[in-house]
This record gives C-alpha cells, sequence and structure tokens, in this order.
C-alpha cells in the first residue's frame, strides 16, 4: 500500500505535500516524489528513501506552485529506486501521477503503448496509467474542448486492478481523481480543496471531507469539487465533519494500530489476491524482485524438498504453509524454527528448496539461516513484507507479501498475507491456478464483524492467569499463533498443543481457573478435537470454542463459542485467525497493556 495526496489552491504546495506524504508514511516509506505546477510548467522531485531523508536532499517546501500531489512508495512492483519512484509524467511532460493499487493488466497494456512508440522509464504498473492519460488526451478530437477527465475516463475502461489515483496537466489549474479499491478522501478548504489515501494527512487543514468510493472520479478545484461515476454521470456530494484529532486520524480511529491492521485485512487479502497471476503461473519466473528469475513453478516443482525457515509468527505461518504445501503441492515440506535450524547442520541437497519468512526480512536467526542454507547449496525463496529488506535481497527469488507497513509490534496482517502467499504457492506449485475464492474477504468481514462478541468475552475472562490452545492440522499452528499474540500483547501465560496432545501430560492442568481455547471448526478433524474439548469438560475445564455457525453441538459442550462462517474447509486459517487476534487484543486493552508496543519487544529481532 502505499499513500498519495494532492492539494490545490493558494498556499505553497510543496511545504504542504511534505507534511501531507510525512502523515502516510506509515502507508509506504521506501521512496518519496511530489510534483507541482507553477507557470505552466511540471516541476517534479523524487528519491529513494524515507521522507526525512529524500527531503533534506530535495528540499520539497522549495517547490514553486500553488497546485500539486505526492507520493509515498510501499514498493508491489519493481525495487525501490529513482526510477520506480512516483510521481510519474509522461513523455511529453505534461501530465504527473501519483497512484496507490495494483494494476493487474499492465504488463499488456505496457506492450501495447511500447507498440504505439511510447517508451517506460520504470518497471511500475503505474507508470502506465499515466501513458494511457496523455495518449488519450491527445487522441480527443480537436473539435472537442479537451479534457482531462474525459481522458482519465477513457483511460479507467481499459485498467483491471485495484487503485487510487491523482493526476494533473500542466495547463490545467484541476486535479482529476480515481478510486476503485484504494481508499481516497478529499477535504474541503476554504478557496483550497486537498486529497488523500486517508484523513490523518489532511485533518490539519480540515475536518470537512469527502470520501470517495469505488468507481468515482473527482474534479478538484480550488473552489470546487465534483464527483463523477466512471461512465461520466454526476454524483452527489456527502460531506461528513470528521471528529478525530490528528493522532486518532494516524489509527484511523482505531484505538491502537495493531486493532487497525486487524480490520485492514480484507484490504490485505485483496491485494494478495491481485497479485498479478504471472508471477504464480507455471513457466513464469516465480518472483516479483526485479531481475526476472530462471526460478519458474515448473522449475520449482524438481525440488523434491522444501524447508521453511521462520521466526515466531512467521514461523507459525510457515509451519501451517507446511501442511498446506504438502497438501496442495504434494512435495514434501518442513517447518524449523530458524533459531534452531541454524546450529543443527542440517541436511540439505542441491535439490532443497529453503523458503524464509518474515515481516521485516531483517530476523537476525532467520538470515542467518538463508545463508546456511545457501552455503549447502539449496535454492532459497523469500516470504517477506519490507522491499528490498536485507533477506529480501540474499534470497535467490522473493515473493513480497501486500500487507503494508505493520506497525503494531504483534503481527497481524502480515501474518494473513503470509498466509495468502503460501496458499498462491502451494496452488502455483501444483500446477494450478490461485483457487484463493474472493468470497473469502466478505467471510473475513463477516468475521470480523463479531468484535462486540469476542470483546465481551475477553471481559468475561481476562482476569485468567493462564489459557491453553488446542487444534488439530492446521488448526494447530493456529493455536501456536493465537497463544503468542495472548503472550505477547497481554503477559498472560497461554500454552499451545496439538488438541490429541493433551492425554499425554497437559490435560493434568485443566481446571476452572484455566481456560482453553479450542480450535474447531466442522473440518475433518472435527470430531477428534470435539471428543478432547469433552475429555476437558469431564474435568470441570472451561472451554472458549472457535467454531462453523451453526454448531449447535459445539454450542452445547462448551462454556462459550465464537462462530465462523462456513468456508471451503482449506480456507479455515484466514477466517479462524480473526477471533485469536481480537481475543488477544481485548483481554490486553482491558489490561490497559502497551498494545502496540508490549514490554521487552521490538518489531524486528536483529540481533540473536
Ligand atoms: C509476532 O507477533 C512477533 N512480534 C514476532 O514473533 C515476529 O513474528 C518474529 O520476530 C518474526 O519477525 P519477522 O516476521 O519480521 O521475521
Amino acid at each position: 500500500m502505499c499513500g498519495i495526496a494532492g492539494y490545490i489552491g493558494e498556499q505553497p504546495a510543496g511545504a504542504l505535500l511534505l507534511n501531507a506524504i510525512r502523515q502516510l508514511e506509515y502507508r509506504g516509506y521506501d521512496s518519496v516524489g511530489i510534483a507541482t505546477i507553477h507557470g505552466g510548467t511540471l516541476h517534479v522531485r523524487k528519491g529513494v528513501g524515507k521522507v526525512s531523508d529524500v527531503n533534506a536532499a530535495l528540499r520539497f517546501a522549495e517547490m514553486a506552485g500553488t497546485l500539486g500531489i505526492s507520493h509515498t512508495r510501499w514498493s508491489t512492483h519493481g525495487k525501490p529506486c529513482q526510477e520506480n519512484a512516483h510521481p510519474f509524467v509522461d513523455e511529453r511532460q505534461e501530465f504527473a501521477l501519483v497512484h496507490n493499487g495494483i494494476i493487474e493488466n499492465y504488463l499488456e497494456l505496457k506492450e501495447k503503448l511500447r507498440k504505439e512508440g511510447v517508451s517506460f522509464s520504470s518497471e511500475t504498473d503505474s507508470e502506465v496509467i499515466v501513458h494511457l492519460i496523455a495518449r488519450n488526451y491527445r487522441h480527443q478530437h480537436e473539435s472537442e474542448r479537451r479534457s482531462i477527465k474525459e481522458a482519465v475516463l477513457k483511460t479507467l475502461q481499459e485498467l483491471q486492478g485495484a487503485y487510487a489515483f491523482c493526476v494533473l496537466h500542466q495547463a490545467s489549474q484541476e486535479i482529476i481523481a480515481v478510486r476503485n479499491g484504494s481508499p481516497l478522501v478529499i477535504g474541503l478548504g476554504e478557496r483550497e480543496n486537498f486529497l488523500a489515501s486517508d484523513v490523518s494527512a489532511l485533518i490539519q487543514h480540515t475536518k470537512r471531507v469527502i470520501y470517495v468510493n469505488d468507481f468515482e472520479l473527482a474534479r478538484v478545484t480550488k473552489d470546487a469539487v465534483e464527483l463523477f461515476s466512471f461512465h461520466g454521470e454526476k454524483h452527489p456530494l456527502h460531506v461528513k465533519d470528521i471528529k478525530w484529532d490528528l493522532e486518532q486520524a494516524q489509527k484511523q480511529g482505531y484505538k491502537h494500530f495493531m486493532l487497525k491492521e486487524i480490520f485492514e485485512q480484507p484490504e490485505v487479502i485483496a491485494e494478495s489476491l491481485r497479485t498479478p497471476h504471472s508471477a504464480f503461473a507455471p513457466f513464469v519466473p516465480l518472483s516479483f524482485a526485479s531481475e526476472p528469475s530462471t526460478f519458474t513453478t515448473q522449475s520449482a516443482r524438481r525440488y523434491k524438498h522444501i524447508t521453511i525457515v521462520a521466526c515466531g509468527t512467521a514461523s507459525y505461518a510457515g509451519l501451517l504453509g507446511k501442511y498446506l504445501l504438502e497438501r496442495i503441492s504434494g512435495i514434501p515440506a518442513v517447518n524449523e524454527i530458524a533459531s534452531e535450524f541454524r546450529y543443527r547442520d542440517p541436511l540439505l541437497e542441491n535439490n532443497s528448496l529453503v523458503i524464509a519468512i518474515s515481516q521485516s526480512g531483517e530476523t537476525a536467526d532467520t538470515l542467518a539461516a538463508i545463508r546456511l542454507a545457501k552455503e549447502k547449496g539449496a535454492r532459497t525463496l523469500g516470504i517477506i513484507n519490507v522491499v528490498d529488506s536485507t533477506i529480501a535481497r540474499e534470497v535467490a527469488d522473493v515473493l513480497y507479501t501486500r500487507a503494508g507497513p505493520e506497525i503494531g509490534v504483534a503481527s497481524t496482517k502480515a501474518f494473513t498475507a503470509q498466509l495468502v502467499t503460501l496458499y498462491q504457492l502451494a496452488f502455483a506449485l501444483a500446477g494450478k491456478k490461485s483457487d484463493l475464492p474472493f468470497d473469502i474477504i466478505e467471510n473475513v468481514k463477516k468475521t470480523l464483524a463479531l468484535n462486540e462478541h469476542i470483546k465481551q468475552l475477553a471481559q468475561k475472562y481476562y482476569h485468567s492467569q493462564n489459557f491453553l490452545y488446542i487444534g488439530r492440522n492446521t488448526n494447530f499452528p493456529l493455536a501456536l499463533e493465537g497463544a503468542l499474540k495472548l503472550k505477547e500483547i497481554s503477559y498472560i501465560h497461554a500454552e499451545a498443543y496439538p488438541a490429541g496432545e493433551l492425554k499425554h501430560g497437559p490435560i493434568a492442568l485443566v481446571s476452572e481457573e484455566m481456560p482453553t481455547i479450542a480450535i474447531c471448526p466442522q473440518d475433518a478433524v472435527y470430531q477428534k478435537t470435539l471428543s478432547n474439548i469433552e475429555e476437558i469438560k469431564a474435568r470441570n475445564g472451561k472451554v472458549i470454542a472457535i467454531g462453523t455457525e451453526g454448531d449447535t453441538t459445539l454450542q452445547k459442550l462448551c462454556d462459550d463459542v465464537i462462530f465462523v462462517p462456513k468456508v471451503d474447509e482449506i480456507f479455515y486459517p484466514l477466517v479462524l485467525a480473526i477471533p485469536l487476534q481480537l481475543f488477544a487484543y481485548h483481554i490486553a486493552d482491558i489490561k490497559e497493556c502497551d498494545v502496540d508496543q508490549p514490554r521487552n519487544l521490538a518489531k524486528s529481532v536483529t540481533v540473536e
């Protein structure tokens, strides 16, 4: 996810847009740029790095003009570099554009434009948009008064994917902005107007906003705002007065970044599902890295053994990935805690594929594990969230997750993004197109709607000193993740076990004072897990089950139940993770713990 902003009015645009992208830096920070118009000429400054570093070199505030757009990037296509930084301009340098989202059909559009003689300066999908708009603008009949809005509307008919973008033309005192799947809000001022990916970038100027809806185009001048459908029909303006202060706006009204990131997961899954299929299709380089690789899903099948190395939450995604890879692609897979793997002198051959999973891409143990794997001749692949991080640069190929920057120390949306990528990889290695159904997004949203119910359960159980988490098959890695979430933000002791292991010792712990979270959807191991719950109930243990909606058996048996929507069995992990995250979050919040920055923890463990 990236951050975009726009300004049109009577103040110096450079300084104002610099502040706007400072507020949006949580959305992405690997490259930054601003375009302004002054004296009928476009001025563009952009560079690689965080806003403060790039600004120190380029001094955005000194840019002339009272009209402009700005961008802070979270790379999805092409590595962070000067050429790939936004804003993009057309060949005649008349248009400038900033974009947040993914253009799925950018490769074919790029090819079509190249055949029309267009040359590109970047590897990105975004640059395609500005060239299409410029081409459509110039193709307008001379008789028609040339209109940027009409050129953009024509362009929209050609784009597939999710996007929010702002575009301006050197000779026009207006900004055209579009929303389809990525957020965009307009701030209304006096003889000035603002645009941004979210309210935090404009709230210090105005609290009167218009949320642009999907499939809407906005035409913004300093005195007026108009909204249109993608077919040009005028839409009414719904002005809202927001009540937030700046800090609340940065969290978009959520109390903590962690809660905001839990609720961002539908958007994260949607972005991940929009991953260009080329990245996973057979016979196509299996990598988002800018350098095309020889590693394809077809070549990957020659690896007879997969080892996943990771730490913490990423290792629980990895353990779940083991189940998925074996079940879907039929390739044997093991999951190893990186800090153990690196000192175990593991047996690897050159037909081993070692996959590192890491949100930060900087975890010392995972980095060391990958270096060891390379020494032993294994092929390495990364599933990484931070583009161009150390691990991303050291593996032979990398699949970037699309979670955007994760601020909360406790990983939530990054975990889900890792799972989506593991599903896609498993389907790709099986030679299948990714079968992840888009309705999983609706089911995740339905599960998020259980928030209040889960908060009530947290209020009922937050005084407990210990919790047991149990699950079988893919529900066991989820039990591990649920227990970790609770431990790391509420400081309550929680242990996870394979449900079948209870009778081998842990059931001695069961008592009224030690609640058990039992992950028990109606899947292949449902009956077995139900028996484990009965064993606990027979010993007066309290059980909070997470099960499939409508399961009256579970309802009767357990003290409390959180029902998730019924989904295709193999996709249950994507909805089951949500209650585990929310339960831990609310208990920690009720206990007034520092949810976003828990004691003793760091977001990236770069030491052993
Ligand atoms: C997750 O909630 C924890 N903060 C921690 O376990 C984390 O997952 C682990 O340190 C691995 O980090 P990485 O994904 O950046 O490699």
